[in-house]
């Protein structure tokens, strides 16, 4: 009986206690947002493809990224992310915010976002030219590793010389995407301060102007992409300059359709990927590639070459080529290229990693094939014929002097002494006449 109602009270009690815990409670796990997906724990994708959300909703305290895209936030303001702070429990690391019609960011808009690491505003157009000088103004304290700017319209005057300045305070940026802008006098002295900065990535600007001072500061640079620029031959710069123009740190370069009219010698023993496709380039000296001893991947697809002579690409960097492009060039199916031929059957993948075939033009049908397809018969083998049938015309020529002179032994001998005897007889003649 006792034992009865201690059970009821403290079945009670129970009770009491977890009603009381879920009235305290808030239900504060926030599911997935509306309009949204949430692929994984860390990631919720917002991709206004229909409906387009016009604010930043709440979302799962796990989020470490957020990709709020293609929605309809013209103007942002640092309430704008209230619900991704770190004061509502969240700690975004990546936030993509790219193609959200913004033509507005307020200066303290980011100074929130405590964790954030990776800030994408790409496809926006800032409707102040000082717009993004003024966005940036909030990453001040915040470790942020990758901007990118991709694809904002950005011109000359939206890029004031102090535009990175709030990112030098603690200097941790890496990565700095501007390509797809209308930047052409790029003024390369905004980087100055950015020591950390790995990677730059400023194509398709049309971007002309690049000094010996341009990479000043940048001790850690290991990828530059300045493809779709128009650097023609760098022809304003001396050998002296072009050689200490690139960091020595550089690994990864790219100059793809910069209208280049020669390999550029920037004497960069680190550079391991370089890629010169798209170009005007008509001819491979002796140095060019030499120049460049650590390479690894060297892309000439869609130039001008017409020969490459053996020897352009020295033995060693042969070896260590893992990936290597000549498709797309109007390669003549001639001696000169029969090396590469050979290098091509015994080494396929190389040239494959590439994707494009490599044609020549054969003189014989006028049409091009597959290098490949190229038979180079007589070739290294037609000086070694030659060769051959000189020595066995010499051999052919000195027997049958030496047979003559055997057979007509006699008539030699005789023909001499006759000579002798002549000489001698004209002596005696002489000195005949002398003595009368
Ligand atoms: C926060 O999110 C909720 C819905 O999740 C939304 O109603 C609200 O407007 C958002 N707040 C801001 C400041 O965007
Ligand atoms: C770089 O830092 C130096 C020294 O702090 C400063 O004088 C200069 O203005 C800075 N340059 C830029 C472009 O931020
Ligand atoms: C070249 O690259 C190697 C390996 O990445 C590095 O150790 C070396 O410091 C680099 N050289 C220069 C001049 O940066
Ligand atoms: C290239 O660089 C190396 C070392 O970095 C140096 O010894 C050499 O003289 C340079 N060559 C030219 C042409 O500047």
């Amino acid at each position: 009986m006792v034992s009865f109602i201690a059970v009821v009270r403290s079945l009670c009690i129970f009770l009491v206690i977890l009603t009381l815990v879920l009235a305290v409670t808030p239900p504060n796990v926030i599911q997935c947002p509306h309009l949204c997906g949430c692929p994984s724990k860390t990631l919720v994708i917002c991709e206004g493809k229909v409906d387009k959300l016009t604010y930043i909703p709440r979302i799962p305290a796990t989020t470490r990224k957020l990709v709020f895209r293609g929605n309809l936030v013209p103007e942002i303001y640092r309430d704008t992310f209230k619900n991704i702070t770190f004061q509502s429990g969240n700690r975004v690391e990546i936030l993509d915010l790219s193609n959200n019609g913004i033509v507005f960011i307020s200066t303290m808009a980011f100074s929130k976002l405590t964790y954030l690491k990776e800030l994408d505003l790409s496809k926006n157009y800032l409707r102040d030219p000082d717009g993004l000088q003024k966005a940036l103004v909030g990453l001040r304290f915040i470790h942020v590793h990758r901007l990118m700017l991709h694809h904002m319209d950005l011109g000359d005057d939206s890029i004031p010389s102090n535009l990175f300045e709030p990112l030098t305070y603690l200097n941790s940026i890496q990565t700095i995407d501007m390509s797809d802008n209308v930047l052409n006098e790029f003024d390369f002295q905004t980087l100055v301060n950015l020591t950390s900065l790995e990677e730059l990535i400023l194509s398709s600007n049309r971007i002309s102007g690049l000094t010996d001072k341009s990479f000043d500061g940048m001790n850690l640079i290991k990828t530059i992409d300045l493809s779709s620029s128009n650097f023609q031959d760098f022809v304003t710069f001396s050998e002296d300059i072009m050689s200490t123009l690139l960091p020595k740190t550089l690994e990864i370069l790219s100059l793809r359709n910069s209208i280049l009219g020669n390999v550029p010698r920037f004497n960069s023993s680190n550079i391991t990927e370089l890629d010169l496709s798209e170009n005007k380039i008509t001819k491979l000296h002796l140095e060019d590639i030499a120049n460049y001893p650590s390479l690894r991947v060297l892309n000439l697809n869609s130039n001008r070459l017409t020969r490459i002579s053996e020897g352009t690409i020295p033995p060693s960097i042969q070896d260590q080529l893992i990936a290597v492009g000549f498709a797309d060039n109007p390669l003549l199916c001639s001696c000169d290229i029969a090396w590469l031929h050979n290098w091509m059957v015994k080494e396929p993948l190389k040239f494959l990693t590439m994707g494009t075939q490599i044609e020549c033009l054969s003189e014989e049908t006028g049409s091009f094939i597959l290098l490949e397809d190229y038979k180079p018969t007589n070739c290294g083998s037609i000086s070694h014929v030659t060769l051959t049938i000189t020595i066995a015309c010499c051999v052919i020529v000195v027997i049958i002097i030496a047979v003559l002179i055997f057979c007509y032994r006699k008539r030699i001998k005789l023909f001499c002494y006759v000579c002798t005897r002549k000489r001698g007889g004209e002596q005696l003649v002489l000195s005949d006449n002398v003595g009368i």
